[in-house]
């Protein structure tokens, strides 16, 4: 899909939709109102008709409006005006792009990109634009044997903002366009069953973006990590026939001495629960257990498009966790990288096995933060639904950095409190501690606990993105979250917002 941003007028723009906004009850936004004087008030006219109150969700198409150049105009409702903010900006674009696919337009000239969004520029407005057209017209075709695809809108999608805003708009486009490849690629990923997305595959996939976008990278065999110490790690992937990887990029393009941020992403490429066998509804969607490793890949790929000036190291450990006659049983003790003993008491509470070798390795990068991005608990589903990632952190700026993050990409985060009372929780009568608290209150905080006690050298922040990296039911597939808050706080700390 091609983009573009224009300053021109939109009843003079020669192409196949104009798209304009409608408040609730039936008044036309700016350019919905120029195009209504064009058309010597052809759209009140419509309007008040009753063919469209200017509810959220809702449009209508109109053909060869006179007196406008373009072939089709398309009504979008915004909803009240004294409503409008980031989500109804968000909701609309995405009904726009719904609507638009059902039409033979070539190409569309979007004008909602002009509408005022309390406290956000053009640059955001057209940032979030191209995040929610690239998402609506998304679609997870990559294993069917005749792909649907992208045959909508040949000719591109052009959003018009203020000619004083046009500069800046182009950068923002630039910008929302490398976010929204870094998303699809985390999709796509995503969505790959475990038959063909194993530990390897993963591998391949970072060596192959390595190579694209010059990073370093080092992946890392079951020997190499044995002589590391990951016997935590190693504990999960005895059951699979399925080897484990374990794979570390470097992204260097800030100053020789800049500290690099660390994002690990847990990379179970399938989560059957291991000998904690899982119940079998709904099972399918443990392929999305490697979500966490996906987004720090569609993170990387986002930030070395747009060259920030940063270091970045994304580490991913990659595992398969089965039941099987070498897999680990409930009770074990392995010793994990950092020293500590742990009970293995449950095997389905795989990701912090696998995460706090990860957190350890991270310490020889003196890192200045580290991010763990994680479908950690299944409690942070039942806690915030698929609205919000969990947060938790052992550093408040880094919780107040990743949350502003979350808030004005649009790609949510919440945080719940990491405090020391928790920690009681994790006992256990044979090891240092278990991987399990024995209760299921406050799932998510002590799953973070547990993480917790590997990061005590550096900043570090925790993301249990359990209910956000996918949907379910009918449009089950992955969501690419939490790419734009990742690449949010990212160009943030690069100084490009
Ligand atoms: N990958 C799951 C978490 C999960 C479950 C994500 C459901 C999304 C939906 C994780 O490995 C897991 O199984 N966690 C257990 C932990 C428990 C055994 C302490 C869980 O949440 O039930
Ligand atoms: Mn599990
Ligand atoms: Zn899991």
């Amino acid at each position: 899909m091609e983009f573009s941003i224009k300053s021109d007028s939109p009843e003079s723009a020669r192409c196949g939709c104009v798209v304009a906004g409608v408040f609730e009850s039936r008044k036309p936004a700016a350019a919905a109102q120029r195009l209504d004087k064009a058309s010597a008030g052809r759209i009140a006219r419509i309007l008040q008709g009753g063919d469209m109150e200017g509810k959220p969700g809702t449009s209508l198409l109109l053909h060869g409006v006179p007196g406008t150049s373009a072939e089709r105009i398309l009504l979008v409702g915004l909803g009240k005006e004294a409503d409008f903010g980031d989500k109804a900006y968000r909701e609309a674009m995405a009904t726009a792009v719904r609507a638009l696919k059902e039409t033979g337009s070539r190409d569309a000239l979007f004008t909602l990109s002009e509408l005022t969004v309390p406290r956000r520029n053009a640059a955001w407005r057209v940032r979030q634009g191209a995040l929610m057209v690239e998402d609506a017209l998304f679609s997870s075709d990559q294993l069917k044997s005749k792909r649907n695809g992208s045959a909508s809108l040949p000719g591109g999608i052009a959003f018009s903002v203020p000619l004083k805003d046009a500069r800046a708009a182009r950068g923002a486009l630039a910008q929302g366009l490398a976010v929204s490849r870094g998303m699809n690629a985390a999709r796509e990923l995503g969505n790959l069953p475990a038959n063909i997305c194993t530990p390897i595959y993963l591998a391949q996939q970072a060596q192959k973006l390595a190579k694209e976008l010059r990073l370093k990278c080092e992946v890392l065999d079951r020997e190499r990590m044995e002589k590391l110490g990951m016997g935590s790690l190693l504990a999960v992937g005895r059951g699979s026939h399925q080897p484990p990887r374990f794979i570390v990029l470097q992204y260097t393009h800030g100053k020789a001495r800049a500290k690099p941020i660390v994002l690990v992403g847990k990379g179970i490429t399938f989560d059957t629960g291991g000998i904690s066998l899982k119940p079998g509804a709904e099972m399918d969607e443990m392929k999305y257990d490697m979500s966490g490793a996906a987004s720090v890949l569609g993170t990387l790929r986002a930030i070395a498009e747009m060259k920030l000036p940063l270091n970045v190291i994304g580490i991913i450990p990659a595992v398969e966790n089965m039941p099987g006659g070498g897999a680990t049983r409930p009770g074990d003790i392995v010793t994990s990288m950092s020293g500590q003993t742990i009970e293995i008491l449950n095997t389905d509470a795989e990701g912090r096995l696998i995460l706090c070798d990860a957190l350890t390795y991270a310490e020889r990068f003196e890192p200045e933060c580290v991010v763990d991005i994680a479908t950690l608990t299944g409690a942070c589903v039942i806690a915030l639904g698929a609205v919000a990632s969990g947060l938790m952190a052992n550093d408040d700026k880094l919780a107040a950095e990743l949350l502003e993050a979350g808030q004005v990409s649009g790609d949510r985060a919440w945080q719940l409190p990491l405090w020391d009372d928790y920690q009681e929780l994790l006992k256990s009568n044979f090891a240092d501690i278990p991987n399990i608290s024995g209760g299921r209150a406050a799932g998510t905080i002590t799953g973070a606990c547990f993480l917790a006690r590997f990061t005590k050298k550096y900043r570090w922040a925790h993301l249990d993105i359990a209910g956000t990296a996918w949907r379910s039911g009918k449009e089950k597939g992955s969501t690419g979250r939490p790419v734009p808050l990742l690449t949010h706080f990212l160009m943030k700390r690069a100084g490009k917002l």
